[in-house]
């Protein structure tokens, strides 16, 4: 079984953990699910075969069968945790981010959601301490449970000491075996948050065809894809592989039940620092 995890938002002033809730640590990323049904069948598939997760973005184009999968389930609201995003070119200010959060919820046809992420840190500078307020008020409203960031660099989570009320519970970043990330886990950690690891097979690229990691598999009696999984999940971050094929989204919901035990030095020394997509951790 999935296990879950406490998140929770850290008080900067008192750094007393407020609000705390339970979060799944493995879920179904939708990011590229565009084909007309595709994400709403492949969201149905993942509740019916046992997940709990769902990771979407106002950037995927698919809020709106992300929620009719979600309410036409038959299980209870409460069970099912769902993830959206401010997409990076709305976030600009405080009213602005209130507006997409709602707008959002619309799409999704939710009332609240689990948990908003700011997709990446807002290229303007200036406008980072308003959108967090905005997503403070989106909390404090109940339009979402919980609130976080993804695609923060360390000194981008050090800054929001000095704006932020409370700090995120959750910050979304690449992390795979080729990208393993000890020092931005560490950041996330530090100021209260969960990491949680995107593109975990490094969007089927590199990493399935890795051999090193063939002979991982192998020993573990496990496919690649799944030993990637649980290596994420093994560190304790929350971990979201993306499927839209039925039989791959069992297989990596299988992974939690994979023993990479013994192959810690194998995995350790594929490090390559392998960045599949953007990385705005980098950024000013
Ligand atoms: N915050 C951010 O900036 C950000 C960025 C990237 C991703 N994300 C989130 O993280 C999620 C996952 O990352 P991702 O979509 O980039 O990539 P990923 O999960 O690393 O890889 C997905 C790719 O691997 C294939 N695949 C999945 N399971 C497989 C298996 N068992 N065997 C072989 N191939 C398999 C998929 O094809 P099929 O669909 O055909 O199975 C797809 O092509 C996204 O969907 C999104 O929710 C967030």
């Amino acid at each position: 079984m999935v296990e879950d995890v406490t998140i929770g938002h850290s008080n900067v002033l008192t750094g007393k953990r407020e609000s705390e809730i339970k979060m799944p640590r493995l879920g179904l990323g939708v990011w590229q699910m565009i084909g007309e049904g595709e994400c709403k069948s492949a969201v149905s598939h993942a509740l019916n075969s046992g997940y709990r997760l769902i990771d979407t973005a106002r950037a995927y184009s698919n809020e709106q069968e992300t929620g009719e999968a979600v309410i036409e389930s038959d299980l209870p609201r409460e069970e099912i945790f769902v993830v959206t995003k401010l997409r990076r070119v709305e976030a600009v200010g405080y009213e602005e981010t209130i507006a997409q959060c709602k707008s959002s919820l619309e799409k999704l046809g939710l009332e609240y959601m689990d948990l908003y992420l700011v997709h990446a840190p807002p290229e303007d500078i200036e406008a980072r301490p308003n959108v967090w307020k905005g997503m403070e008020e989106c909390l404090a409203l109940g339009l979402t449970r919980s609130i976080g960031v993804s695609n923060y660099g360390a000194h981008h989570l050090d800054e929001m000491r000095s704006y932020a009320t409370v700090l995120p519970s959750i910050n979304q970043i690449e992390i795979h075996v080729l990208n393993q990330r000890p020092a931005l886990c560490a950041a996330t950690r530090a100021i209260g948050a969960i990491p949680m690891g995107y593109s975990p097979l490094a969007r089927g690229q590199k990493i399935l065809v890795d051999e090193r990691l063939k002979k991982i598999a192998d020993s573990a009696g496990c496919t690649p894809a799944q030993a990637a999984i649980k290596w994420v999940y093994d560190t304790g971050a929350i971990v979201i592989p993306k499927s839209s094929n039925p039989e791959r989204i069992e297989e990596n919901l299988a992974s939690i039940e994979i023993n990479l035990a013994g192959s810690e030095e194998a995995i350790a020394s594929m490090e390559e620092g392998y960045v599949s997509g953007w990385n705005p951790t980098i950024e000013h």
